[in-house]
C-alpha cells in the first residue's frame, strides 16, 4: 500500500485528486478539514498585530494571509515576523498537504506538537527565533520528505535524535542556540544529503564525531559555542558556495582551517551575521568585500587571517558594525594604508593585521580604541613616527609592531599601558633614548623586544622594574654605558639579549641573581674584565660572550663544560677552560685558588643565614595558615585546573579588566575568567582586597567551609591562588565554578541597565524551585557535611543561578564551622567577631548576643523567601521603625496577600493557597525569637511538598 501510495503520489495532480475522493471518510482530509484546522490554530494564538484578521469566513481560506493552496488544499503556511503569541495547535497535523511551514520570528511557546509528524509531505519547516520548549517530537522520521529543519533560537532541549539520519532528503539541520545536550549522534554523518549543519551555542559536548567528515555536500558547518572536545579536522575544499549569499539568516560563518578557495560570495544579505571566520583557507579575493558587510550590524568578529587576500582595506571599513570586537586579517597580501575610519570601531579588542604589505602611518584615530587588548601590526611596511596614541589604551596587553619602517622616538605614552604583557618594537628604525616609562611597566612579562633599531644612550636603570619579564631583547642598537646593576632585579628573566651594542665595563656580578637564565648573549660589545664564574652555576643552555674584550680564566663548570653551548671567540687574553676550547693554560693558578677560598668564606655564612631565614619563614607560614589553608580543594578540580599562578589569572581575566567584573563584594571583586585550556573553561575568580580588614580571614573561612564539601546547591570551589602579584604584594584569590545566570538579586530586582533588558520575570514555579534549592543548600551546610557550617551572610546577592536556573549558595567569606555540635540542638552557635552580615538579612539576635548560629541562617533565608515573593528588599523604604518585611507580610496573611505579592507573578497560574503557604514559611523563619523559627529541614520538606502539588 505504501508503495502504491508513493507511486500514485508521483502521478499528476489529477490522479491525486481522484485518489483522495475515493479514500474512506475517516482518513479523508479535505479542504473543510483544512479550514477548521486553520481556525483552530488561530484560536490558540494571540494576535496583537492582527496578522490573522483575514482568517474569517468572508474569504475562502486559500486567500487568507500566509496561506498558499494547491487544488484547494493548504500547501504552505508562511507567517514570519507576525508577532504571534501562544502554542502551536496540534491541529497543524491535519493540514495533511503541507509542504512548507514558516513560523520564524514569532512568540510561539510550548512544545512542538507531536502531530507534526503526521505531515508526511512536509519539506520545509522553519520555526527559528521563537520560544518553543520541550524535546523534538518522537518519530520525526515519518516526515520523510523533510529537506530543511530549522529551529534556531528556541528553548528546545533533550538530545539530538538518531532518527534524523533516517530522513533521506534532509539538507539542512539548523538547531543553533537551543538547549540540546549530550553528544552529536555519529549517525548524522549518514545524512549524505546534508548541506547545512548548524549546532552552535547548544549545550552539546563530547567529541565531534569523525563521521561528519563523510558529509561531502556540507557547505555550512557551525558547531561553535558548545563544549566539544577534540578538534575539527575537516578537509573541505573548493570555492565557498555562492548560496551563502542568500542565507540571510546565517549568524555564524565558521569555515576555519579548510581548503576553501576564492572568491568570497556576495555577503550583503547576511545582515544577521555575528561571526565571520574564514581563517586558514586558500581564499583569493580583494578586500573590497568588506563593504558588503556594512549592513551586518551584529557583526562581532571578522577573521580572515592566513589566506591569499589582496587589495587594500576599503574606507568603508569605518562602516562595519560598531560592535565588532575582533578584526583579524593577518598573513595575507593586503597593501595600502590603514583607513582612518578604523577609529569608529570603538569596541575592537583584538586587531591583528600582521604579515601583510600595509604601508603608511598608524592612523591617530586608533587612539579611540580604548578597549584594545591585542594589537598585532608586525611584518608590514608601516612607517612614520609612532604617534602618541596610547594614552587611552590602558587595556593593551599585547602589542607587536616588529618588522616595519617606523622611525623617531618611541612615544612615552606607551607608559600608560600598564597592562602590557608583551611589547615588540623590534626591526624598525626607532632612535633616541629608550623611554624609561616603558621600562617601568612591571606588567610586561612575556617579552620586551626593542632589538634591531637605533636606540641610543644607556640602558635605563628602570629596567629593574621588569621583575616579571621572561625575555628582554635590546640587541643591535647603539646602546652605551654599563649593564645596569638594577638588572639583577629582573629575577624572572630566561632570555637576555644585549648583543651588538657598545656596552662597556664588566659583566656585573649582579646578574648572579638571575637564576632562571637559559640564554645570555652579550656578544659584540666592549665588555671587559674577566668572565664571572657564577655564570657556570646558572642553568644556562647558551652563552655568547664573543667579540668583547674579556680576559682571564674561563670557568669549566655548568655551561662552560659544553663547547657547543658557549661562544667566546674574538676575546683577547682568555685562558683555561675545558680542553676542547683550546685556550692557553692560565698562569697565576694559585691566585685563583685564593679567590676560591675567599668565596667560600663569604658563601658559608650566607648559606647559613639563608637557611635560617627559610626555616623561620616556613614556621610563620605554617602558623598563619593553621595547618593546611585549603585542605580539600577538589582533586578533580586540581586536575582540571591545577593551581593558578597570579600570571594565569591575569591572563584569564584580561588583566582583571573592568569588562570582566561580575560583581563586587565586601572583601574584593569577582571576575569572569576564561582559562586557556582546550575548552576555554569559564570560571569566576574572587580576588580578595587584602587592604580590607578581615579579607585574609574570609579567604581562610571560605577555604575551610567550601574546600571539603560538594552539594548541588552550594557553589563549588575549584581552586585557590595564594601567591604574590607582579609587584611582590600578597595576592589571594578563590576560583569557583562559573554560574551563567548570575545572582538571584539581579533576577528579582531586574535591573534593566545591568541586564540589558534581557531578564524575564521569574515564574512562581521557578521561584519555588530556587527557594527549595537554597533551603537544601543550607540544610546540607548545617547538617549534611559532618561538621556544621554556618553561612552567616545569606542574601540574594550570594545566591547564584546556573544555566538551568538551579540555585547555589555562594560567598562563604563569613562562614564559621561549628564542629562537635549535636545536630538536633539546632541552636549551635559560635561566637562571632562583631556584627557582620548584611543589613536587612542579619537576624536581630546577632546584635544582642554577638554570636552567630544556624537559626540565624534560617532567619536570613526567611527574609530572602519573603523578598522573592513580594519583590521587596528588606531595606525597602516601606520598612523602618516597627515595620519590617516579616511584619509587613504577616499582617497581610492570609487575605490581603494580593496587595503585597510581586505584581509580576502570574497568580492566575496558581492557587492562592500555595502562595499563602509559602509566605507562612517565610514569616515563620524570620521570627524575632530564634527558638520560634521553623527548622531548616522542615522548611525543605514543606517547600518540596508545595512544589510537588503545584506541578500536578
Ligand atoms: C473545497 O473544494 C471544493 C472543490 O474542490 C470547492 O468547491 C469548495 O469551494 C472548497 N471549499 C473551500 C472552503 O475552499
Ligand atoms: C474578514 O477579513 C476581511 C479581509 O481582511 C476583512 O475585510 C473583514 O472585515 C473581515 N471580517 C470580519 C468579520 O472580521
Ligand atoms: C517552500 O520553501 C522553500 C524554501 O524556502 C521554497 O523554495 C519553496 O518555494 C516554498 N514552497 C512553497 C509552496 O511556498
Ligand atoms: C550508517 O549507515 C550504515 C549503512 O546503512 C550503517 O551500517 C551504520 O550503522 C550507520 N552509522 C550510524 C552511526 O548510524
Ligand atoms: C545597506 O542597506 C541599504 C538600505 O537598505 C541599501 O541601500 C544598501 O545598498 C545596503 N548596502 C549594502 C552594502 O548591502
Amino acid at each position: 500500500m505504501a508503495n502504491l501510495m508513493t507511486f500514485l503520489l508521483s502521478l499528476p495532480l489529477f490522479y491525486f485528486f481522484l485518489l483522495t475522493t475515493f479514500l474512506p471518510p475517516a482518513t479523508c482530509f479535505n479542504n473543510q478539514t483544512d479550514q477548521l484546522s486553520l481556525l483552530a490554530i488561530k484560536s490558540s494564538l494571540q494576535d496583537p498585530q492582527g496578522a490573522l484578521s483575514s482568517w474569517n469566513q468572508t474569504l475562502p481560506f486559500c486567500s487568507w494571509r500566509g496561506i498558499q493552496c494547491r487544488g484547494n488544499r493548504v500547501v504552505a503556511l508562511t507567517l514570519s515576523f507576525q508577532g504571534l503569541v501562544g502554542n502551536l495547535s496540534p491541529h497543524i497535523g491535519n493540514l495533511s498537504r503541507l509542504t512548507n511551514i514558516t513560523l520564524d520570528n514569532n512568540f510561539f511557546h510550548g512544545p512542538i506538537p507531536p502531530q507534526i509528524t503526521l505531515l508526511t509531505k512536509l519539506r520545509f519547516l522553519e520555526f527559528s527565533n521563537n520560544s518553543f520548549t520541550g524535546e523534538l517530537p518522537k518519530n520525526l522520521s515519518q516526515c520523510h520528505n523533510l529537506v530543511q529543519l530549522a529551529l534556531a533560537r528556541n528553548l528546545i532541549s533533550g538530545t539530538i535524535p538518531n532518527e534524523l539520519s533516517f530522513l533521506p532528503k534532509l539538507e539542512a539541520i539548523i538547531f543553533s542556540r537551543n538547549r540540546f545536550f549530550g553528544l552529536i549522534p555519529p549517525s548524522i554523518g549518514n545524512i549524505t544529503t546534508l548541506q547545512r549543519l548548524s549546532l552552535g551555542a547548544c549545550r552539546l559536548g563530547g567529541e565531534i564525531p569523525e563521521s561528519l567528515g563523510r558529509l561531502h555536500r556540507l557547505e555550512f558547518l557551525q558547531l561553535g559555542g558548545n563544549g566539544f572536545t577534540g578538534l575539527e579536522r575537516n578537509h573541505f575544499s573548493g570555492p565557498i558556495p555562492n548560496s551563502i549569499s542568500n542565507a540571510s539568516l546565517i549568524e555564524w560563518i565558521l569555515l576555519r582551517s579548510n581548503s576553501f578557495t576564492g572568491p568570497i560570495p556576495n555577503l550583503e544579505r547576511l545582515t544577521l551575521i555575528q561571526d565571520f571566520n574564514l581563517q586558514s583557507n586558500l581564499i583569493e579575493n580583494d578586500m573590497s568585500f568588506i563593504s558588503s558587510l556594512t549592513n551586518s550590524t551584529k557583526l562581532e568578529s571578522f577573521e580572515v587571517g592566513e589566506n591569499m587576500l589582496s587589495g587594500s582595506l576599503p574606507e568603508s571599513l569605518a562602516n562595519l558594525s560598531v560592535v565588532v570586537s575582533i578584526f583579524d586579517i593577518h598573513k595575507n597580501k593586503i597593501h595600502g594604508n590603514i583607513p582612518l575610519g578604523i577609529g569608529n570601531l570603538v569596541n575592537l579588542d583584538v586587531v591583528d593585521m600582521s604579515h601583510n604589505l600595509l604601508n603608511g602611518p598608524i592612523p591617530v584615530s586608533m587612539s579611540k580604541l580604548s578597549k584594545l587588548h591585542t594589537l598585532f601590526m608586525g611584518r608590514n611596511r608601516l612607517g612614520g613616527e609612532l604617534p602618541s596614541l596610547f594614552g587611552n589604551m590602558t587595556r593593551l596587553s599585547r602589542f607587536q609592531l616588529d618588522g616595519n619602517e617606523f622611525s623617531g622616538n618611541v612615544s612615552s605614552s606607551l607608559g600608560n599601558c600598564t597592562n602590557l604583557l608583551e611589547l615588540d618594537l623590534s626591526e624598525n628604525n626607532f632612535s633616541g633614548l629608550i623611554p624609561p616609562e616603558i621600562m617601568r611597566l612591571s606588567s610586561i612579562s612575556i617579552v620586551l623586544n626593542l632589538s634591531h633599531n637605533a636606540f641610543e644612550g644607556s640602558i635605563p636603570s628602570e629596567v629593574g622594574s621588569l621583575i616579571n619579564l621572561a625575555a628582554l631583547d635590546l640587541s643591535s642598537n647603539r646602546l652605551i654605558g654599563k649593564i645596569p646593576t638594577s638588572l639583577s632585579s629582573c629575577v624572572s628573566l630566561e632570555r637576555l639579549y644585549l648583543e651588538e651594542n657598545f656596552l662597556q665595563g664588566e659583566i656585573r656580578t649582579g646578574m648572579s641573581s638571575l637564576m632562571g637564565l637559559l640564554e645570555l648573549d652579550l656578544s659584540r660589545n666592549n665588555l671587559s674584565g674577566s668572565i664571572p664564574s657564577f655564570l657556570g652555576s646558572l642553568k644556562l643552555q647558551k652563552l655568547n660572550l664573543s667579540f668583547n674584550k674579556l680576559q682571564g680564566e674561563v670557568p669549566t663548570r655548568g655551561v662552560f663544560a659544553k663547547k657547543s653551548s658557549i661562544f667566546l671567540d674574538g676575546n683577547q687574553g682568555l685562558c683555561g677552560g675545558i680542553e676542547e676550547m683550546m685556550f692557553p693554560p692560565c698562569k697565576g693558578v694559585e691566585s685563583s685558588k685564593e679567590k676560591l677560598s675567599i668565596l667560600w668564606k663569604i658563601l658559608i655564612p650566607i648559606l647559613i643565614i639563608g637557611g635560617l631565614c627559610i626555616v623561620i619563614l616556613i614556621f610563620f607560614k605554617c602558623k598563619e595558615s593553621n595547618g593546611n589553608p585549603c585542605p580539600f580543594v577538589d582533586t578533580i578540580g586540581a586536575q582540571l585546573f591545577m593551581r593558578f599562578s597570579y600570571a594565569d589569572l591575569v591572563k584569564a581575566t584580561n588583566g582583571f579588566s573592568e569588562s570582566n567584573v561580575l560583581g563586587f563584594g565586601r572583601f574584593g571583586s569577582v571576575y569572569k575568567a576564561i582559562i586557556d585550556d582546550d575548552n576555554d573553561t569559564i570560571v569566576a575568580v574572587k580576588v580578595l582586597n587584602l587592604d580590607v580588614k578581615g579579607a585574609s580571614k574570609s579567604f581562610m573561612a571560605e577555604c575551610r567551609a567550601l574546600g571539603g564539601i560538594r552539594h548541588r546547591n552550594l557553589v563549588k570551589l575549584v581552586s585557590v591562588c595564594d601567591s604574590v602579584d607582579f609587584k611582590g604584594n600578597d595576592f589571594k584569590a578563590l576560583v569557583y565554578e562559573f554560574k551563567a545566570n548570575g545572582s538571584l538579586d539581579k533576577w528579582l530586582h531586574n535591573n534593566e541597565e545591568e541586564s540589558g533588558g534581557d531578564f524575564k520575570s521569574l515564574s512562581i514555579i521557578q521561584r519555588l524551585n530556587i527557594a527549595l534549592d537554597i533551603a537544601q543548600g543550607i540544610e546540607y551546610l548545617h547538617f549534611g557535611s559532618g561538621s556544621s557550617i554556618i553561612h552567616g551572610d545569606l542574601k540574594p546577592n550570594n545566591i547564584l543561578l546556573d544555566h538551568d536556573m538551579v540555585a547555589c549558595v555562594g560567598d562563604f567569606g563569613l562562614a564559621k564551622i561549628a564542629s562537635n555540635i549535636l545536630p538536633s540542638s539546632c541552636e549551635s552557635s559560635v561566637s562571632s567577631f562583631g556584627i557582620k552580615g548584611t543589613i536587612g538579612y542579619v537576624p536581630p539576635e546577632y546584635g544582642t548576643f554577638g554570636s552567630i548560629s544556624m537559626l540565624g541562617d534560617v532567619y536570613s533565608f526567611g527574609v530572602i523567601l519573603l523578598e522573592m515573593f513580594t519583590n521587596k528588599r528588606p531595606t525597602n523604604d516601606l520598612f523602618g521603625g516597627e515595620v519590617n518585611i516579616h511584619r509587613y507580610v504577616n499582617s497581610a496573611l492570609p487575605h490581603g496577600i494580593m496587595e503585597i505579592i510581586d505584581p509580576e507573578l502570574n497568580t492566575r497560574a496558581l492557587k492562592m493557597e500555595f502562595i499563602v503557604r509559602i509566605l507562612k514559611i517565610g514569616v515563620s523563619c524570620s521570627k524575632e525569637n530564634p527558638r520560634d523559627r521553623m527548622p531548616i529541614n522542615l522548611v525543605v520538606s514543606e517547600l518540596a511538598g508545595i512544589l510537588a502539588q503545584c506541578m500536578n
